[in-house]
């Protein structure tokens, strides 16, 4: 179980997050959706260790992980898909994934696990990363951190400006990673892009989580969505 337990989070003076708690369980899907500025990209950050809590804990299975630096929570499990991607541009498709094996030291059979979920990739293993398309580059930030055999998965709008074909495929690959037990927040701003995929969904507004639903209450009274969204 990765668990955020009453966690307060902020930049410098500026505190974001307020008495934030949230579970994602393995095999599970959780959303956590809000408006823009409403902090769900600073809570992914809070439980990657890269912004401190000023109060309240990450833990996974039990174990404290905010205690740790940044470079070290990759190690123990949590992948993260930042929004906006952040790739060596420079670098190559293959030289991005070596980065994410380096992390737990795996070896080809875990780098041709994950480039059989993304066989475009495989064709582009020596492009540039900054040459991809959009799509593509989402897929090798989603490979890249799939090579660290995560058992949780943190994605930050991974469908942001992709054409609906792409984001089948991300949707995909996600259901196949939940197929394998391993547990996924997924930050998204359309619901409708994730309705379909969720188990829970967990609002947040102002640095502050509302109610976490189950998918299934959602997908039969969008007048809840509504009410939490204003759309
Ligand atoms: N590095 C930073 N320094 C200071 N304030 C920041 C920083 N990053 C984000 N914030 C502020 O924290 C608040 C929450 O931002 P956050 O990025 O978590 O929102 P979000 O829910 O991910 O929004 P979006 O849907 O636009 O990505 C915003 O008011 C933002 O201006
Ligand atoms: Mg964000």
């Amino acid at each position: 179980m990765l668990e955020l337990d009453k966690i307060n989070a902020g930049y410098g003076g500026a505190q974001i997050l307020r008495d934030v708690s949230l579970s994602v369980a393995p095999g599970e899907i959780v959303c956590l959706l809000g408006r823009n500025g409403a902090g769900k990209t600073t809570t992914m950050k809070a439980i990657m260790g890269l912004v401190p809590l000023m109060s309240g804990a990450v833990r996974l299975n039990g174990a404290d992980l905010s205690s740790l630096p940044a470079h070290k929570v990759p190690g123990h499990g949590v992948g993260y898909i930042p929004q906006g991607r952040r790739l060596f541009s420079e670098l190559t498709v293959a030289q991005n994934l070596e980065i994410g094996l380096m992390v737990r030291k795996s070896g080809a059979d875990v780098l041709n696990g994950v480039l059989d979920l993304f066989p475009r990739l495989r064709e582009r293993l020596d492009q540039r990363a900054q040459t991809l398309s959009g799509g593509e580059q989402q897929m090798l930030a989603t490979a890249r951190a799939l090579c660290i055999e995560p058992s949780y998965l943190l994605l930050d709008e991974p469908t942001e400006g992709l054409q609906p074909s792409m984001i089948e495929a991300i949707r995909q690959v996600i259901v196949v990673m939940r197929d394998r037990g391993v547990g996924i927040l997924l930050v998204e701003q359309r619901i409708d892009a994730v309705l379909s995929v969720a188990d829970r969904v967990a609002f947040i507004e102002n640095g502050h989580n509302l109610e976490t639903l189950d998918a299934d209450v959602l997908r039969k009274d969008h007048s809840v969505i509504e009410r939490h969204l204003g759309v």
